[in-house]
């Protein structure tokens, strides 16, 4: 009921905040959705409009849902910063990932910020800054139609339907734009899956036979949903199209998965999606990284707009051992790969959620 209440006042309120049918299309869709998840991720009514902007970027992707991030207000300039309390120490000990996380949320912050009027400035991490920064002026009447994607994107980690996807539709996805730096091999034959299914079986084998990486990886899961919403944080089994379980149980059966049996299932997974891609950069830098993560969000988003659903499968580029290996064999050249997505025709999951904004305010 509460659940209802808040709904209904957030579909005005968002109407207002960035100027009504673009939003209010896509709130509708999410509202349909699981109760128990996607209606706690729309606004709080209180917000102010600089906070709205850091609620749409909360909504982007980010490593196992940590939302490693803190943001400040400082009128009109934005601040991102890492949280370094939330890095991922087996998984990502270069917070490689962390920054690119900071730079799907960067894209969300954009995009949403153009749709409430603002042209942004962005700059960069460097040496001498250790977060991105982003100056807003109010003069642009430029509305991205990946905006309206914000609300309903999501990480669909199901089996997908199998479907080959029209030309057309394969152009329009080919069509999204990079960021400098950051170059997109999209594998499309069988052949080349075939490759990646290797390498994915592969990092499956190192990852699952790994204790670190398995009592990092219970740590961040929510088995039930007391847990997810007692943190409002990490991999709830639902969304991930697992039963809600006590923690014993949870635990008890992530850490006796077989390592095959998970290289088996996403194997599954990727030979039912209409095809992935690996984004690639010229450097290991936290700049990069960003502009990595922002490209990521925004084909996200676009494949969102166009009724399509993802999810990455980074097995063989967070293996280090492997990673050098995935960058030849997918014919990269210098470009380092930086993450693996799979797209595809699949039914929305449940949605992830996400601590309310003054949770993530410095
Ligand atoms: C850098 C990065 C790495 C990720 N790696 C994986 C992954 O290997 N497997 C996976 O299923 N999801 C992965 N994800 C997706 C996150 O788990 C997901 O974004 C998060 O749980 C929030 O859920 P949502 O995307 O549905 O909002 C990754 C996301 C990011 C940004």
């Amino acid at each position: 009921m509460l659940h209802k209440e808040i709904a209904r006042r957030d579909l005005l309120k968002l109407g207002l905040v960035a100027g009504g049918a673009v939003l209010f299309s896509g709130c509708q869709k999410a509202v349909n959705m699981d109760l128990s998840t996607s209606q706690l991720r729309v606004s709080d009514p209180s917000n102010s409009k600089m906070e709205e902007l850091i609620r749409y970027a909360t909504l982007a992707a980010n490593g196992h849902n940590t939302q490693p991030w803190k943001f400040r207000i400082m009128d009109k300039t934005l601040e991102i910063h890492p949280d370094l309390s939330r890095r991922l120490n087996v998984v990502d000990p270069q917070d490689r990932e962390l920054w690119i996380s900071l730079g799907c949320a960067l894209e969300n912050l954009v995009i949403a910020a153009g749709a409430a009027g603002f042209a942004n400035e962005i700059i960069y991490p460097a040496k001498e800054q250790n977060y991105i920064k982003i100056n807003l002026q109010s003069d642009t009447t430029e509305v991205s139609h990946l905006f309206n994607s914000i609300q309903i994107r999501q990480s669909t980690r199901s089996e997908y339907n199998h479907e080959k996807l029209s030309n057309v539709l394969m152009d329009q996805i080919h069509s999204v734009s990079t960021e400098p730096g950051v170059s997109l091999k999209f594998i499309e034959n069988i052949s080349e899956t075939e490759r990646v299914i290797e390498y994915l079986n592969a990092g499956n084998m190192k990852q699952y036979a790994d204790k670190a990486f398995l009592e990092e990886l219970i740590f961040w899961l929510r088995f039930n949903q007391k847990e997810a919403l007692s943190t409002m944080d990490g991999l709830f089994s639902k969304c991930s199209g697992n039963p809600t379980v006590p923690r014993f149980l949870g635990e008890m059966f992530v850490s006796s998965t077989k390592p095959q049996k998970q290289a088996e299932a996403d194997a599954k997974k990727l030979l039912s999606s209409s095809g992935s891609v690996v984004f690639a950069t010229d450097n290991d830098t936290p700049e990069s990284w960003v502009r990595c993560g922002q490209v990521f969000e925004r084909l996200s988003l676009h494949l969102t707009s166009l009724d399509l659903k993802s999810a990455l499968v980074n097995q063989p580029i967070e293996v280090p051992e492997l990673r050098g290996e995935f960058q030849t064999a997918m014919g990269l050249g210098s470009n380092l790969p930086q993450l693996l997505m799979r797209f595809g025709v699949a039914d929305a999951m449940p949605y992830s959620l996400r601590r309310p904004v003054e949770e993530v305010l410095i």
